[in-house]
């Protein structure tokens, strides 16, 4: 999604096809890159365990994507057998259109450059550290998989309705920043976060952001920030409550929030839900 950047997006968009893919070209990769990816999911890696979901956790030791920047053909090739998704390369973020496009055929786009080393820590556009160790572990759930091609035909709706805005807060508070209550606690399964080091225990420790329950209408109305660690994170029991809760026609909802106010980031309401569940 082309999120809210205030500078020309980064990639070489010179070589696209119409729907904005690119071959990978896997061999032009260097060895500094190789090992700056090594390096980059070594840290992740280390942090999953504590703090990612179990759906996450068991994708991830599958992929087996710890040595070398992975091949988007051959992920591609066990990925179209468990949940009927493909990785197609793209040179960063895409048109809002081209991007439903893409999911609601079951598409994921993945950025095909790496960051510089000085952008270990931090980088502001996705690329392809981002792009597959935070997103493509949960392609192989059945339920979250068909949940991002339902938003994608959703996203292509609400183009048509005018309501962009709204449902791109949606994605951000959830395929983006979700969090998750599992048996083992809280557990992170948004790729902002699972890419991140410092935010992915930040989410799950910290005592500062608001961890809400998840509440679709209200977070249709929740502002975010792309430049900082989330002030707010919603929180899900499991897949099926996002399938669920994102199942009904969305029109009228929009119909309804075209009406109410935005709610600021860090902002916490009288209705907000307890996140964590007793146990
Ligand atoms: N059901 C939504 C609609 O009718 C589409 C959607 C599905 C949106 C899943 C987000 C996630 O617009
Ligand atoms: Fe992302």
């Amino acid at each position: 999604m082309t999120g809210d950047t205030a500078h020309a997006p980064r990639g070489d968009y010179s070589r696209m096809r119409p729907d904005y893919t690119v071959e990978q070209e896997w061999s032009d990769y260097t060895a500094a890159e190789h090992d700056l990816w090594r390096r980059l999911y070594a840290r992740q890696a280390a942090l999953v365990p504590k703090y990612a979901c179990r759906e996450f956790i068991d994708s991830l030791a599958a992929l087996d994507s710890a040595a070398a920047i992975p091949r988007l053909e051959a992920v591609n090739a066990r990925l179209g057998k468990a949940t009927r998704w493909a990785l197609v390369g793209v040179p960063g973020l895409l048109p809002d259109l081209a991007f439903f496009e893409h999911l609601a055929n079951r598409r994921f786009p993945v950025t095909v450059w790496l960051r510089k080393p000085e952008e270990f820590d931090y980088i502001v556009e996705p690329d392809v550290f981002h792009d597959f160790f935070g997103h493509v572990p949960l392609l192989f759930d059945p339920v979250f998989a068909d949940y991002l091609e339902a938003y994608g035909r959703g996203g292509l709706k609400a183009h048509a309705l005018g309501a962009i805005e709204m449902l791109a807060r949606l994605y951000w508070y959830t395929v983006e920043f979700g969090l998750i209550d599992t048996p083992a606690g809280l557990r992170a399964y948004g790729a902002g976060i699972l890419s991140s080091g410092g935010e992915l225990p930040y989410c799950i420790e910290s005592g500062e952001p608001n961890r809400i329950g998840f509440d679709l209408l209200r977070i249709m109305r929740t502002r975010y920030k792309i430049d900082t660690f989330q002030e707010t994170y919603f929180v899900i029991r499991e897949f099926r409550e996002l399938f669920e809760a994102t199942a009904p026609d969305f029109a009228p909802y929009y119909a309804k929030l075209r009406g109410a106010g935005l709610i600021a980031p860090g902002e916490t309401l009288a209705g907000d839900r307890l996140a964590v569940t007793p146990r």
